[in-house]
């Protein structure tokens, strides 16, 4: 009994804090009404008879130890406060700021962008919602004409000559009724389409289009231009090859594949077996398209592409479904945190 009290001794002795609650729980764990102190008094009776002067005489001292302890640090967390300036303890370390992080389709959207600033694009935005000219008739796709059906369109019922764009093509013509040859620029932004939303396509999505026009542009300009994309963007051993298609406002067409390799089971999946990836279409700038903007194509020739970004996401970091892009799950999304 004798030793617990030098024990308790001890412990009051070596408590310290500027805290005032911490030190409100010493107080009531030593001297509240149920604390040690009472109960050491209550016990006093057991006591052997030979050791109750010195059991008192340790229990006086405990007590007023703790009673000065207490008086002593809280005078002292006063002291600290008010130096301090009103309660603010400048010391404690401050409230993280919790970082955002760039959505992996912006992430990819800049790389895009940055790529083609270094050889003199331009960025350029056009509208969301379009009219039927710079979508689709200035395009060299008259009304009548069977392309339309390639993309179906979301129609806005305010207007009957509004849509919401199906592509950024109609940034091209934005750009050339405002600006003369030559021009470079490069135009990203969203696209709707009126399509069934499955882990491959979503009604929403987003592709960069580009276009250059100056005299004398040929289809090795095209080329070469792409391929230095494709080895900015993928890696300097990548190769494109390039298809014959169709498109109105491109005479001659492409499809744009890269090659993506046969190494692994999933390379089989994601390009069917070929080794190769469709990433965009491009080709020449139809005569018609530049007549429509007043551009003469004697004098001037031209070429365009428009890739989607999401492909080109889900390539880049394995995403399986187009749908987790868009699902804002903070869990999928913080994966992104570290990267610029
Ligand atoms: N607008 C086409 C699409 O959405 C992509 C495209 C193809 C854009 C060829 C072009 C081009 O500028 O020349 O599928």
């Amino acid at each position: 009994m004798l030793e617990n009290i030098e024990k308790y001794l001890q412990e009051v002795a070596a408590f310290e804090s500027n805290d005032p609650a911490r030190i409100e729980q010493f107080r009531i764990r030593f001297a509240g009404r149920k604390g040690i102190i009472n109960e050491l008094f209550a016990a006093f009776k057991n006591v052997p008879k030979e050791d109750k002067p010195r059991y008192g005489q340790l229990l006086n001292r405990l007590k007023q130890a703790v009673n000065q302890k207490v008086a002593e640090l809280k005078a002292a967390a006063q002291e600290s406060k008010s130096s301090q300036g009103g309660g603010l303890d400048v010391t404690r370390p401050g409230y993280p700021y919790r970082l955002g992080a760039r959505h992996p389709v912006m992430i990819v959207r800049n790389r895009i962008l940055d790529i083609f600033r270094r050889i003199g694009f331009n960025v350029s935005e056009g509208p969301e919602i379009e009219d039927d000219w710079h979508n689709f008739t200035a395009l060299n796709l008259p009304e009548y004409h069977p392309a339309r059906d390639m993309q179906d369109t979301f129609f806005v019922e305010l207007h009957p000559d509004w849509l919401l764009r199906t592509h950024t093509s109609s940034v091209q013509i934005r750009y050339m009724e405002k600006h003369r040859p030559p021009i470079r620029t490069v135009s990203p932004g969203r696209v709707y389409r009126n399509e069934d939303v499955s882990a491959r396509s979503h009604l929403m999505f987003h592709q960069v289009e580009g276009l250059y026009i100056d005299t004398g542009v040929s289809f090795a300009d095209l080329k070469q231009t792409l391929l230095y994309f494709t080895r900015e963007m993928f890696g300097e051993k990548s190769r494109i090859r390039m298809r014959p298609s169709y498109f109105p406002f491109t005479e001659p067409s492409a499809e744009v594949d890269v090659y993506w390799g046969l190494e692994t089971e999933e390379d089989y999946r994601i390009t069917k077996g070929t080794g190769w990836l469709e990433i965009m279409g491009a080709g020449m700038v139809d005569p018609n398209v530049l007549r429509n903007m007043n551009i003469d194509p004697e004098k001037y020739s031209g070429f365009a592409f428009g890739m989607g970004i999401e492909r080109i996401v889900m390539l880049l970091y394995q995403i399986p479904d187009i749908r987790l892009l868009f699902e804002n799950d903070m869990h999928f999304l913080e994966q992104f945190k570290s990267v610029l």
